[in-house]
């Protein structure tokens, strides 16, 4: 039997875009996942072009299957997302060793790329800017059996400035609410308990289709799917509105958890960053979030190191995490990416001095997710249990509503098998910077 094995990198979409990878190569080539990566005789990368580190490790990963590509000459390495759709065919001479490129929009045609690629034994590209066959139609195969990815919306008309994405995947283009129902719905009684929409920018969710944006519609409708767990990213600050708030509040399947990516603390550097806001709106934005949501844990992302930024602009992101009491805080230093405005941009912040500022904001955020987590300790929290944790077999780990990551003993007698998927209540009793330590207070769910 001829046997895959996809390597992931980058962001949410990714990873949904491999379990549909999956499931063309099992349905269409009737391939079986490899043992491990060594022994597959397909191996697919499936990149992020974001940060220049991702693109890094992509090289280096495929420069390590030169002697497997000697061992086995019939072995394909074939190469998909964003740097795959940034580079077209110019990734053959990068990597040497690859013999399929393929692009964001067609992933669908994986499978006869990696056929033609086999029969002619030769080098097969396919990066168009627009797709011919939709992906959401094809099969599929979840990671997990509880949780799914559901993409409300690809690509993203924003152009930030340092951002390659609005490149890689193309212009907005939102789904049918009936369409994403319906696919909310099959997942359900697939036995899926929580569902993750996705969107480069949820919140602008519907505006090329509908000329106006439907998210908090959409947010509502499949709350009431009958699904336990609803969550969603990522969210614009420019266009967060009062309904969606309303919907995170009221819909009892919406988890309280929203990711507000700010990129900075400053309106100077936010207005280079061409993000559509300033530093008081989107201080203003938290405020109205954290009013309309009782319970609302709030994570971030903040880029350090952007051309120009001074100290004063730094103090300002460090005042403006404060301020915002995030329970989560993803930090990025600024990487130039080719194509973007920002690439063109000469004030570069010197690496010593963004290195610095970056170890600065990470020691805040982790007093901060310290502090929030402190404030758990005694409640009883509902946890997602997805299975047993890697360093100690006997105790379970999974996620609250807020995200957080719990660990608890397993109950005596019970089976790991028996809870993975099912909801749990925890009692906390132990706050970490990273994760929260409890006891299992009782099965809601089996
Ligand atoms: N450099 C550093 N971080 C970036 N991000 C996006 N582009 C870049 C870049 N060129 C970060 C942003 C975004 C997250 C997914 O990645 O913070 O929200
Ligand atoms: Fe990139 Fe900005 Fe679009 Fe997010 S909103 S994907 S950061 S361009």
């Amino acid at each position: 039997m001829r046997t895959y094995h996809i390597v992931t990198f980058g962001c949410q979409m990714n990873k949904h875009d491999s379990e549909h990878i999956a499931g063309l190569l099992e349905s269409e080539l009737g391939l079986e996942p490899a043992e491990e990566l060594r022994s597959a005789d397909v191996i697919v990368f499936n990149t992020c072009a974001v940060r220049e580190g991702a693109e890094e490790r992509l090289r280096g990963q495929v420069a390590t299957l030169k002697p497997l590509k000697v061992a086995n000459p019939d072995l394909v390495i074939a190469v998909g997302g964003c740097v795959a759709q940034h580079a077209k065919e110019r990734l053959f001479e990068l990597l040497p060793h690859v013999d399929v490129v393929f692009g964001t929009h067609n992933i669908a045609e994986l499978p006869d790329l990696i056929e033609r690629a086999a029969r002619s034994r030769g080098r097969v590209a396919a990066v168009p800017e627009s797709c011919e066959r939709d992906l959401e139609s094809t099969p599929s195969i979840r990671e997990s059996r509880w949780h799914a990815w559901l993409p409300i919306a690809v690509g993203c008309d924003n152009f930030c400035s340092y951002c390659i994405v609005p490149y890689t995947r193309g212009r907005e283009r939102s789904r049918p609410i009936e369409e994403v129902v319906a696919e909310a719905e099959r997942l359900v009684a697939d036995g899926v308990v929580e569902i993750t929409l996705l969107g480069q920018n949820v919140n602008s969710y519907g505006r090329d289709l509908y000329g106006e944006p439907r998210f908090a519609e959409v947010l509502r409708a499949v709350a009431r799917t009958g699904v336990a767990r609803l969550r969603f990213v990522t969210s614009h600050p420019k266009d967060l509105s009062d309904e969606t708030l309303a919907a995170i509040a009221e819909e009892p399947a919406v988890c309280e958890y929203l990711h507000l990516p700010a990129q900075s603390g400053s309106t100077r550097i936010l207005k280079a960053m061409n993000r559509g806001y300033t530093r008081e709106q989107y201080l203003a934005a938290v405020e109205r979030a954290y009013a309309a949501v009782p319970g609302l844990a709030l994570s971030g992302d903040i880029i350090v190191g952007f051309p120009g930024e001074n100290d004063e602009d730094f103090e300002d992101t460090l005042d403006l995490v404060r301020r915002c009491r995030y329970d989560q805080l993803f930090t990025f230093l600024y990487s130039p990416r080719p194509g973007t405005r920002a690439a063109r941009m000469t004030s570069d912040v010197p690496r010593e001095v963004a290195q610095g500022r970056f170890d600065r904001l990470v020691d805040l955020v982790q007093q901060m997710a310290l502090e929030k987590n402190r404030a758990e300790v005694g409640n009883v929290v509902e946890v997602l249990v997805e299975g047993v944790s890697k360093r100690d077999a006997a105790m379970l780990t999974g996620r609250t509503r807020s995200n957080k990551l719990v660990h608890a003993p397993l109950p005596p007698g019970v089976e790991p098998a028996a809870l993975e998927g099912s909801l749990v209540s925890v009692r906390v009793t132990e706050a970490h910077p990273w994760h929260l330590v409890g006891t299992v207070a009782g099965y809601q769910r089996l």
